[in-house]
């Protein structure tokens, strides 16, 4: 979100534009931590993980009277336009506001799930994935030395893009995804058929929002299922997967939306995301932004169980 945040600074400070930093979100626009900025402001953070202006839920900004004095904020400060980054509470929260109060809002996806419709990847997605992938990697190590079955529950609350890509990337034997319920059958067919390829470790990738409930009950399914054939472990990635410092696309793909995001403000267009699909920069509607309009790709789970064979 660094880069994001740094490419828009700078865009504005290239065009002329006096910007400001909003720090905690919507609920800095609430409370009024406005704090102007120019160049030097965003110096040095393109390599930092977290964001600068820091991130909060705000309950309140889902209220009329929040908003309301978002708004009091915004026309004290004398704002032509927003950028918002985040997922999709955030665009709907953009939408609201934006319409309420007839005001220009472009938004930039961010989050490490990469369920956002209109755009190929997210900013963070990334760099969460290669997090996993190393993480992945190590575990291995033991499952193989001491032949071990892994449970690995990753993030993704409503989407199965980290478990699938991460799970693709480390040759896991089995990606379990909120999206794709193929139900526990399919893991206990998937184990007996490679048990008779007599694989040294197994590695089972779980989104946490994975419908089968969570590693520990797959993990006591399998035990009575097929009693002592495998030694199992769970290990859950949780947060080390939402820090660290940004890989080189994520730190692209930030760049240049933000860059897209203040010239989209300038050209007068509003109430849209800025995305990258196919290469290109491409805007889509808030109301079309959001994670009822999941993409995730049929032909990625062929590819992943052809190669877990
Ligand atoms: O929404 C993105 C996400 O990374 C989810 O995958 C995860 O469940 C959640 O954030 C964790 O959020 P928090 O840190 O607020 O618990």
């Amino acid at each position: 979100m660094n880069a994001a945040i740094r490419a828009v600074i700078r865009t504005c400070v290239y065009y002329g534009i006096t910007p400001f930093g909003i720090y905690q979100g919507y609920d800095g626009l609430i409370k009024n931590k406005f704090k102007k900025m120019n160049a030097g402001s965003v110096k040095h953070i393109i390599h930092q993980g977290g964001t600068i202006l820091k991130s909060a839920r705000s309950l309140e900004f889902k209220t009329k009277e929040g908003r309301q004095q978002a708004w009091k904020n915004v026309k004290e400060h004398d704002l032509d336009g927003l950028v918002v980054i985040g997922g999709d509470g955030t665009f709907n929260g953009a939408m609201v506001f934006g319409e309420e109060h007839d005001f220009p809002i472009v938004g930039i996806p961010g989050t490490i799930d990469n369920d956002i419709y209109g755009t190929d990847f997210t900013v963070g997605f990334d760099t969460a994935v290669n997090t996993v992938v190393d993480a992945v990697d190590q575990i291995r190590d033991t499952a193989t030395s001491h032949n071990r079955l892994f449970f690995i529950e990753v993030m993704g609350r409503d989407a199965g893009f980290i478990a699938v890509y991460s799970g693709i990337a480390a040759g896991s034997e089995e990606v379990l995804i909120p999206e794709k319920d193929r139900g526990i059958e399919q893991l206990f067919e998937s184990l007996d058929r490679t048990s008779q390829r007599q694989k040294s470790s197994r590695l089972v990738l779980v989104a946490e929002g994975d419908r089968n409930g969570s590693v520990y009950d797959l993990e006591d399914e399998v035990k009575e299922r097929f009693g002592d054939r495998y030694e199992t472990k769970v290990t859950i990635l949780g947060h080390v997967q939402r820090g660290g410092r940004p890989s080189c696309a994520d730190r692209v793909l930030a760049s240049r939306l933000g860059v897209n995001a203040v010239e989209a403000l300038m050209d007068g267009r509003r109430n849209e995301m800025v995305g990258v699909r196919n290469r290109k920069v491409k805007f889509t509607a808030f109301e079309k932004a959001t994670k009822q309009n999941p993409e995730m790709d049929d032909e990625l789970l062929r590819i992943a169980d052809i190669i877990s064979i």
